[in-house]
């Protein structure tokens, strides 16, 4: 059986190899983002008043949920204050105004306004840190108003309770979660190159694979989970609404009727994949039904170099078994 060939073992080689986020590299930009959060704690202690209130490590990175291919430190900045503008072009020049008073060792052109988010490129190595600016109204629990990296519209939302959620599911099933998400993760990247106009965001994957974990999915057998994974896809063809109750009742939460419904688990009234169309919803499809065949066929095939080519028909070339 070619289990032999290519089973737990070898995807956990390929995580290793290919997949993962090194961690001595993922330590050096975690801890560049620190160094900048402390730079504004500074400050703030000297300007008591200042509109950024506090910056704090979002996204994968945070998550411990990050690829190899990792081209972003996510930052997130709280803003309040009175005179913050709400018009999107105008919130990127006023955060990165405040941002060159706070960081005044850094060049003014080393913190760029983008079009949803600030960069601060650092010089010589480094990734730059994209500083992402949430509006904050003094929510105690840290909720407020995240410009959406999409479309830059506003949504509310908590990001250390999005932390909470995924660091409490990942304390359930240790290593395996975030390992399976980063797999999976990889497999969304390797669609992207291939198919036109292919989306599917990483906090997407995420909450579908939080579901399926809530549900008693097993995530200990790599090519068994990642099965699991495609299967649900294709079996709900995306349109079962997810839905979470670690903040609030199921049924408190607000029906959309767009294609894909997954709610965001810390708001009831945001829908995470708001903008996404039948037609992307169908392609995700697709891709699955793809990557589940190929499973089956490699957990079936006799020899050691055809289950390969099928496991690259998941992961691409970089597949080597
Ligand atoms: N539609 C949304 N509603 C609420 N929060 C969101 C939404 N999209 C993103 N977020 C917040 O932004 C964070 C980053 O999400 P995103 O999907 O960009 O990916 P990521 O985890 O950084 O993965 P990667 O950058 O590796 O693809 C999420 O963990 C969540 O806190
Ligand atoms: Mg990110």
């Amino acid at each position: 059986m070619s289990i032999d060939h290519v089973g737990h073992a070898e995807l956990v080689k390929f995580a290793i190899d290919k997949v993962n986020l090194p961690r001595d590299k993922a330590d050096k930009f975690r801890a560049q983002a620190r160094n900048l959060r402390e730079k504004l704690k500074g400050y703030l202690k000297e300007h008591p008043d200042f509109a950024l209130r506090k910056m704090l490590l979002s996204g994968s990175l945070a998550k411990g949920t990050g690829l190899r291919t990792l081209n972003d430190i996510d930052v997130a900045c709280y803003i309040s204050g009175s005179d913050v503008p709400s018009d999107i072009d105008d919130l990127m020049e006023y955060l990165a105004e405040r941002l060159r008073k706070a960081f005044p060792n850094f060049k003014p052109e080393q913190v760029q306004p983008k079009t949803y988010c600030v960069t601060v490129s650092f010089a010589g190595t480094g990734l730059d840190v994209d500083i992402v600016p949430i509006l904050y109204d003094g929510d105690p629990d840290w909720y407020g108003n995240l410009v959406n990296q999409d479309d830059g519209s506003f949504l509310r939302t908590c990001v250390p309770r999005h932390l909470e959620f995924i660091r409490k599911r990942k304390s359930l099933a240790e290593k395996d979660f975030a390992q399976v998400i980063r797999l999976a993760k990889y497999w969304v990247r390797k669609e992207k190159r291939e198919r036109d106009n292919f989306r599917f965001k990483s906090f997407m994957v995420e909450m579908i694979l939080s579901k399926m974990l809530d549900d008693g999915q097993d995530f200990s057998d790599y090519p068994e989970a990642l099965q699991a994974f495609f299967s649900y896809i294709a079996n709900s063809g995306m349109n079962e609404r997810i839905v979470f109750d670690d903040y609030y009742l199921k049924s408190k939460a607000e029906v959309f009727g767009t294609p894909i419904e997954i709610i965001d688990p810390v708001n009831e009234e945001n829908n995470v994949s708001q903008l996404y169309t039948q037609a992307q919803a169908d392609d995700i499809v697709d891709a699955a039904l793809d990557a589940g065949d190929a499973i089956d066929a490699a957990l079936r095939c006799p020899t050691k170099q055809d289950t390969i080519r099928h496991w690259q028909r998941v992961f691409g070339s970089a597949f080597q078994g």
